[in-house]
């Protein structure tokens, strides 16, 4: 997802520069001063409870995730608790397209035919508050701990099976937007400690400033042991995905070989791309734009604008941080009943707004894996206040005559 617009100059630049000098080689025998720059950037960036990490490069989300699966895999066998080898996750959740991401997502549609093919571990449910299974009537405390509890029994039922847990801090495209209740990822990263299993970030959609901080798990002060990137790292002008490994992860790794490789791992021009949108979106205070806590910036604008359109009959939740929103559409609002799934009621929402022009992002599911249609916004942090009132009287209209025209 793109967080700095399209065609700024010096990215480009900045990736024929780097062709121009060396275009390629394989990190298997040699590595290369933008690698070794941008890594010592990217942790810098990633927070105190990164210093002295590491980070591998790859190509994208899910080739991120599946390296951060090997690299949690072989920290316990080279700790010495070589019975380690489950990555538990979560029920509604998406890693990404390859066999073991796919394996610890939830995501029940993209998964479905190929789960005679994949490896499961257990999975635990998310706090999703406005369909919470628990009591949320102390502004979710209760269900929080309720859904950390889930983890902490899945954890024991592993018996000492478990190498770790992965987790979207803010879901993406599963569930639209929905953030985690206080206290709960606080509670969850105690458990994963407690049990000897690694915290396992998965920030491809909310990391590089989406949320308004660098990376989503800031806001609630809980530093995982690995963290996962992909996405906004380039902002879509180059395939790219980083994997960021705390320190006690890479002491852990005594024999200091990850046993893991792709051919264009830390791909020198896609890694020129990487930098030159970090030192962009840091020098135009990017993420500080996408904080919608911030005061007047246009995250804050965003959700103001967009908690309108909960006056309208099919909207039955608008929800999100920073610049990641998400709109739940429903056939009845105090039942919150979704819509028949086979009306696809999200995609007809998401035709009639690109007839007026505008891109959102439809997905069902979020319910039960099958029902629930709801939409994601996640517009660049150099979108203006004017295009966000536009774009969401455009999404208001969008709404309505799609709901006009259900059978
Ligand atoms: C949270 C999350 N993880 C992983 C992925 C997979 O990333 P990619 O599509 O770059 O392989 C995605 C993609 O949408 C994602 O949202």
């Amino acid at each position: 997802m793109n967080l700095i617009g399209h065609g700024v100059p010096e990215i480009s630049l900045a990736m024929a520069e780097q062709a121009k000098q060396l275009e390629f080689v394989h990190t298997s025998q040699f590595t290369t001063p933008v690698a070794e720059q941008y890594a010592q950037e990217l942790i810098e960036f990633a927070g105190e409870n990164f210093r002295g990490g590491s980070v591998y490069f790859t190509c994208g989300g899910s080739e991120s995730v599946e390296t951060a699966l090997k690299l949690a895999r072989q920290y316990q066998v080279e700790i010495g608790q070589s019975k380690r080898h489950q990555v538990l996750s979560r029920t509604q959740s998406y890693h990404g397209s390859t066999l073991g991401a796919l394996a610890v997502s939830g995501n029940k549609r993209r998964r479905e035919i190929y789960l005679s093919m994949v490896r499961e571990f257990a999975h635990v449910g998310v706090p999703y508050c406005y369909r919470c299974q628990y009591d949320c009537t102390d502004s979710c405390r209760n269900c929080g701990q309720q859904y950390a509890a889930e983890l902490e029994n899945a954890l024991a039922s592993a018996q000492g099976q478990a190498a770790g847990f992965i987790l979207e801090p803010v879901s993406g495209a599963t569930l639209g937007a929905v953030v985690p209740p206080p206290g709960y990822l606080q509670t969850i990263a105690e458990v994963c400690r407690h049990h000897g299993v690694l915290l396992m970030a998965d920030e491809v959609m909310t990391g590089m400033g989406r949320t308004g901080r660098n990376f989503a798990m800031d806001h609630w002060g809980v530093a995982p042991d690995i963290l996962i990137a992909a996405k906004g790292l380039s902002s879509g002008y180059a395939p790219l995905g980083a994997v960021i490994a705390s320190k006690k992860v890479v002491d852990g790794i005594r024999s200091g070989a990850f046993l893991h490789g792709l051919t264009y791992n830390a791909h020198p021009v896609s890694l020129a791309a990487g930098r030159a949108v970090l030192q962009h979106l840091q020098g135009r205070r990017l993420v500080q734009a996408a904080d919608s806590g911030g005061g007047q910036t246009v995250a804050a604008k965003l959700e103001s604008s967009l908690s309108s359109l909960v006056q309208l009959k099919t909207v039955g939740d608008v929800r999100g941080i920073g610049l990641l929103r998400g709109v739940e559409l429903v056939s009845d609002k105090p039942s919150k009943h979704p819509f028949d799934p086979q009306l696809n009621f999200a995609s007809r929402v998401t035709a009639a707004a690109l007839e007026r022009g505008l891109l959102v992002y439809p997905i069902q599911g979020c319910v039960d894996g099958v029902a629930g249609d709801h939409l994601l916004i996640a517009p660049p942090a150099v979108i203006t206040a004017e295009q966000i009132d536009w774009a969401v009287a455009q999404l208001a209209e969008a709404i309505d005559e799609a709901a006009a025209r259900v059978p």
